[in-house]
Formats: structure tokens, sequence, C-alpha cells
């Protein structure tokens, strides 16, 4: 079985033009020693409009590049739409789909999330589905089936063999942009949870393989607790993503891990 490397993903959601983008795009890659790219994965997702700006910056730096959404269409009359060529084309590898804002509050549906996943899958992108309960689910005891039918809809379809180019981020609603996140406990049951669901259909092998991922309020702080938890790969970060040191810091952590 192959070993399964940390990535530290940055998901800058809708903030920062193109000219601050650039800036935080280039502290990152100033302040990220190789000492922590030879250990660990670390990705960025800016807004699109910021993409082929920051492909320039993290061209042969090693860090990674990415996009926070996609169409599930391949080309055509989809006014505002972005495909996943076109994210290929100025690229970015890896592509969030799933997000909880996205769920929220552009109606995305698991079988939608389904779609977006495997379109990019088609498409080389390596893909991170996003899975999580809210806080009225956790109180009612039913997060637990939740995050199954979100993991089962969301690999619906997806051929084994494409199963190297998705991650899964554990994200609880309730701890995104609250400050609040899960104990590393907490996390880790559900990260074996998606592990079991993941073995159920694809055995062992796969599922032994997939990058799970933890979001919600990661920072400095806590970095170290969540990643060195059972079964934690990495984690996908919002707000510290859009400041290089915390970022950074929680790249150099992710490296410093067994
Ligand atoms: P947060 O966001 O780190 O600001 O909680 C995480 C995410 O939404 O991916």
């Amino acid at each position: 079985m192959k070993m399964r490397r940390k990535l530290i993903a940055g998901n800058w959601k809708m903030n920062l033009g193109i000219k601050e983008s650039e800036k935080l795009a280039s502290e990152i890659v100033k302040k990220t020693g190789s000492n922590i790219l030879k250990k660990t994965d670390v990705l960025i997702c800016p807004p699109f409009i910021s993409i082929p700006a920051v492909s320039k910056i993290l061209k042969n730096t090693g860090i990674l590049l990415g996009a926070q959404n996609l169409s599930s269409e391949n080309d055509g009359a989809y006014t505002g739409e972005i495909s996943a060529s076109m994210l290929h084309s100025a690229g970015c590898g890896y592509v969030i789909v799933g997000h909880s804002e996205r769920r929220k509050y552009f109606h995305e549906t698991n079988p939608v999330v389904n779609a977006k996943a495997v379109q990019s899958l088609k498409h080389g992108l390596k893909t991170i589905i996003c899975v999580g309960e809210t806080f009225q689910e956790r109180e009612d005891e039913i997060f637990e089936s939740i995050i199954i039918e979100q993991v089962r809809t969301a690999l619906n379809d997806i051929p084994a063999g494409k199963m190297k180019d998705v991650i899964i981020a554990y994200e609880p609603v309730w701890a995104i942009g609250t400050g609040l996140n899960a104990t590393p406990e907490q996390a880790s049951a559900i990260h074996l949870l998606i592990n079991n669901t993941a073995e159920e259909i694809f055995g062992k092998e796969i599922s032994g393989e997939l990058l799970i991922i933890y979001g919600g309020s990661v920072n400095a702080g806590n970095a170290y607790d969540i990643l060195s938890a059972e079964r934690i790969d990495g984690a996908l970060i919002g707000g510290a993503s859009l400041k290089a040191d915390d970022f950074v810091f929680i790249s150099d952590t992710a490296s410093k891990l067994k």
C-alpha cells in the first residue's frame, strides 16, 4: 500500500483581488521551504479570476494549484460557469467540490456533487470532495448516516482506477469559520467512518490509500493536535490560509509529523 502524503490545502473562498492574490501567493512561495514540500503536499485554491496570475507565481515551485468549484457540464451554453478543461488549461491540478457553502447557498445536492466529481476526475483533476454534518444533524445524532450518504453518493460511478485522484475532506459545517473545531477524537472517528465507507465500496487497498483531510477552523494553534490524530491526512483551511505565516506554519507542522 502506498504511503499517504499529508496535504495542506488553502481555500481562499471569495477573498482577495488579483493583486492581493499575487501578493499572498508570492509570500507563501517565499516562506515555504523545500523541507516542507519534501514531506507534504501544499495546495492553494484562489478564486477563479486569480488562477492564471497565481499559476505563474507557483510555476516550478512545487506548490500546487486548485479551484474551489467547477461545472458538471463539458462546455456550451452555461452562462457564468467554468469547466474542468478550462481549469486544466489554466494550470489547476485540483478542484474542491461539494463545499458546505456550495451546498448551502447554491443548493448543491449530493447528486450534483457526484456529477461534479465525476466530471473533474474524467478530466484528470484531483478532486477534493467535501462532506460534513450541520450542528442540528450532530445534535440529532444522525450525523453518521448523513456522512455515509454524502460519501456513498459522491463516489457513485467513480471507477476504482480514479480513486487515487480523490481526496475526501471532512468539514463539520458547525466548525467552518466559527472558531469551533471538532476535537481530534471527534474528527478521527468520522475519518475512520469515511475510511470504512470507502472500504465497503472499493476494498481495503484503495481505501487505505485514500486521503481524508479535516477542515473547520484549523489554525496555527490547533493544527498539531488535529494533524497528529489517527487517520487525519491533512487539512483544508479557510480563514488561516489567508495569512501566509499561519498557512506556512501549518504546512510546516504537517511536514514534521510522521
Ligand atoms: P475555516 O474554513 O478554516 O475558515 O473554518 C474551512 C473551509 O471552509 O474549508
